[in-house]
């Protein structure tokens, strides 16, 4: 079995393409060239890698920031109920010691123990403390969190305020258009949102009863954000540096966050933020540098949680398998293994027969999951 472990090579390797991107209008370009501000908290990159739980683990994380050191990037979502039960913090809040800037996502409907939890997170080195107002898994909102919040306005302000006032960090929120297509309520949530003092919006386009499925109703966001004073985020179907341009310049937001585009794709949020603070595309990364990546993805996640990490990684080898001849048999070979050597001897048989030239990432133009 042989590994080639150095990425970091492979980050500064991808010089800039000749494919004309869509051009940003020079207002909101330069907009976008100066810092992100979150409260007191200033962000050196517009582009943000989203909470997505049982997958931006430290281990995850520590991928997309080789490729985008200033990115905030988000822990997955930590329940807060959970947080009250236990004296030892679960391993979703470890946050490397120089990891800047994190924030970590907090779930719940009750004031209280979301205060209390934010505690606990900001002790963790939290820059800031997001809460989860978007989520539409029924185990979350048959209990008033996630994005059932959307029918609790009153709520989900005390919330914003309760935590404000618990913690020294900025307080920010995730959520949704609406609940379902006939209630859609963006503008007064979010409205609500800003004067119980949440300190950004970040604003998936999409309602609760369509899950993920659909397309993401980026005019929304272009409402909120011209309402707004707070920094508004853009989420949903950002898969490629051109679908971000075109999202920024719809919606005038003030950064767009990736989530599903970087699932077996930790290289998308540092291709944005690359564009926009130079100008030019990044190179993707070619097929065997995806999969030297799995391998690395693998490795690093059987030291961090041991037997569970293997059966963690076998999703995101699945992910990182596609788009070569052979692929699909890869996938599920990949979705069995029981060790390191396993799944890296299966990724290494892969690179040994794939020429070192061959195809660089085409962008996903839908998501995988
Ligand atoms: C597997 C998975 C896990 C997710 N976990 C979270 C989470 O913990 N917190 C959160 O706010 N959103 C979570 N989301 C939602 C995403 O952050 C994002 O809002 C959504 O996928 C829309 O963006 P996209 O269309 O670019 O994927 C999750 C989505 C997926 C697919």
């Amino acid at each position: 079995m042989s590994v080639a472990l150095n990425l970091d090579q492979t980050a500064n390797q991808h010089h800039a393409t000749n494919q004309p991107c869509p051009a940003l209008s020079p207002a909101l370009k330069s907009r976008l060239a100066t810092p992100l501000k979150i409260g007191t908290v200033e962000v050196h990159s517009r582009v943000l890698q989203s909470p997505l739980s049982g997958v931006t683990d430290l281990v995850f994380r520590r991928l997309v920031r080789r490729y985008a050191p200033q990115s905030m990037m988000y822990t997955e979502m930590v329940s807060a109920a959970e947080l009250h039960h236990v004296r030892k913090l679960p391993q979703v809040m470890e946050v490397d010691p120089d990891e800047r800037p994190i924030s970590i996502q907090l779930f719940d409907r009750r004031p209280e123990f979301l205060a209390e939890a934010a505690k606990k997170a900001v002790a963790q080195g939290a820059d800031t403390i997001d809460i989860n107002m978007g989520c539409p898994v029924n185990k979350i909102t048959k209990n008033g969190g996630g994005s059932s919040l959307l029918r609790d306005p009153d709520t989900a302000a005390r919330i914003v305020e309760t935590v404000s006032a618990a913690v020294p960090v900025p307080v920010t929120a995730k959520t949704r258009i609406g609940w379902s297509e006939e209630d859609i309520n963006a503008l007064a949530f979010a409205r609500r949102l800003e004067s119980a003092g949440a300190q950004m919006l970040t604003l998936h386009g999409r309602t609760r009863s369509q899950g993920y499925n659909g397309t993401a109703d980026w005019s929304w966001i272009a409402k909120v954000k011209q309402a707004l004073s707070i920094p508004v985020i853009a989420n949903g179907d950002i898969f490629s540096v051109d679908a971000a341009l075109d999202c920024l310049e719809q919606t005038q937001a003030d950064g767009v966050m990736c989530s599903r585009g970087t699932l077996g794709y930790p290289f998308l949020v540092g291709e944005i933020d690359h564009y926009l603070k130079t100008g030019e595309r990044r190179t993707p990364p070619t097929v065997i540098e995806r999969l030297r990546c799995a391998q690395e993805h693998l490795i690093m996640l059987a030291e961090y949680k041991g037997k569970s990490g293997i059966r963690q990684a076998r999703k995101h080898m699945a992910w990182y398998a596609k788009g070569f001849d052979g692929a699909a048999e890869l996938r599920e070979k990949l979705c069995r293994i029981e060790s390191v050597e396993a799944g890296c001897d299966l990724l290494e048989d892969a690179i040994t027969v794939i020429s070192p030239e061959s195809c660089h990432h085409s962008p996903r133009k839908t998501a995988i999951v």
